[in-house]
């Protein structure tokens, strides 16, 4: 394994930050793993996973060693008459395993497409959009545990999954994610739960195939938000707060209408409101900014600097604080 000196992570970022590693290698064999970490440990140095970049922020040069996850596949590994298993290795694009379920027309992954990144994040924050999240579909996540050194499967129920959560998250760095397994369905059954995309396919009067409600997403997708790798972001920087149902009452009282969604017992409010109630949708400070059609996303439109967007971050939590007393939570990691 190669490990190099002082490479710029601009390449590795979909906000496009140009910031250094001091050490960089990638990881393509489950040997590399321990081989990468005990460099790190004999150096002292902190040690980072890498997906597809497509969740982080660097906003300093990092001081230690990243290694990226670089393994690649899909394979049959269980199927009946209805559900098929696929394990798939931890570097495989996300987008390149949702071509591989509709060309095998297998059904679950579709609600999920052009979401960017390695399919090993995936879990990490259990990707959602449009009515599905990766939880729903998802059969078992294997993982090398840089604590006990050794590799653990975990069932769907084991992986502790909540809205944009897991134990992955929770014990951040503890895990290298190498495979994940998705059940998918042989049967199509259309997730429409997402209003917005129902009314898409009704309106147009679309016929609801694997492939239309996949078309129809990425339609969605393109109106509202930036294209990656030509706009530099990394999807939503914040959640959408929860509370709970007797709290948002009270802060409906004193402020009106709110747009709010059922989430169990509690209600998600739409951050995007929120930031956009402040006046901050399609703010644009030098080359850090809203993005005009979600502002849920902060974006870089060439030379922002990781603390550039840092900064309109918390200038948009601050104001979201003051006026309606709730508290942003980034959904991106801050570096
Ligand atoms: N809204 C506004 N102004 C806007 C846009 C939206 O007020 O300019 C309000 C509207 O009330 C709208 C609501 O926000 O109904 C929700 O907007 P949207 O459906 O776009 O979804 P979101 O809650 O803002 C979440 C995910 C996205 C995912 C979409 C679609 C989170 C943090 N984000 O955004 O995921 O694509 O739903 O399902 O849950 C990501 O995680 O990176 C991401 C992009």
């Amino acid at each position: 394994m190669e490990i190099f000196r002082n490479i710029s992570l601009k390449p590795y970022n979909t906000f496009n930050i140009d910031v250094q590693t001091a050490f960089f290698c990638t990881i393509d064999s489950p040997l590399c793993i321990v081989e990468a970490y005990e460099y790190a440990r004999e150096h002292r140095i902190p040690f980072l996973i890498l997906g597809g970049g497509s969740n982080i922020l660097f906003t300093c040069n990092f001081e230690g060693l990243i290694a990226k996850a670089d393994f690649k596949g899909i394979s049959f590994v269980e199927e009946n008459k209805d559900v098929v298993l696929l394990e798939v290795k931890a570097g495989t694009d996300w987008e390149d395993l949702i071509d591989f379920s509709i060309d095998n027309h297998l059904s679950g992954l579709e609600n999920l497409t052009l979401i960017p990144g390695k399919v090993g994040s995936a879990p990490i924050q259990n990707i959602g959009a449009y009515g599905v999240e990766v939880k729903d579909v998802l059969h078992a996540v294997t993982a090398f545990d840089l604590q006990t050194a050794q590799y653990k499967t975990f069932t769907r129920e084991e992986c502790n999954f909540g809205y944009r959560t897991s134990r992955f998250k929770e014990e951040k760095g503890r895990y290298f994610i190498t495979s994940v397994t998705f059940r998918l369905s042989k049967a199509f059954f259309p997730s429409l739960s997402y209003e917005g995309l129902k009314k898409y396919i009704e309106s147009r009067g679309i016929h609801p195939s694997l492939e239309n409600i996949r078309n129809a997403v990425k339609d969605i997708r393109r109106q509202k938000l930036p294209e990656v790798g030509v706009i530099g972001s990394a999807g939503s920087f914040f959640k959408n707060p929860v509370l709970p149902s007797a709290d948002f009452e009270v802060l409906q009282r004193r402020i009106g209408e709110i747009p709010h969604f059922k989430s169990g017992n509690n209600v998600k409010v739409p951050a995007a409101w929120l930031i956009e109630q402040c006046g901050f949708k399609g703010l644009r400070r030098g080359d850090a900014g809203v993005w005009p059609g979600q502002p849920l996303v902060l974006v870089n439109y060439g030379k922002a600097r990781g603390e550039e967007i840092l900064s309109l971050a918390n200038e948009i939590r601050e104001a979201v604080q003051n006026k309606f007393g709730l508290t942003l939570e980034p959904e991106v990691n801050i570096m």
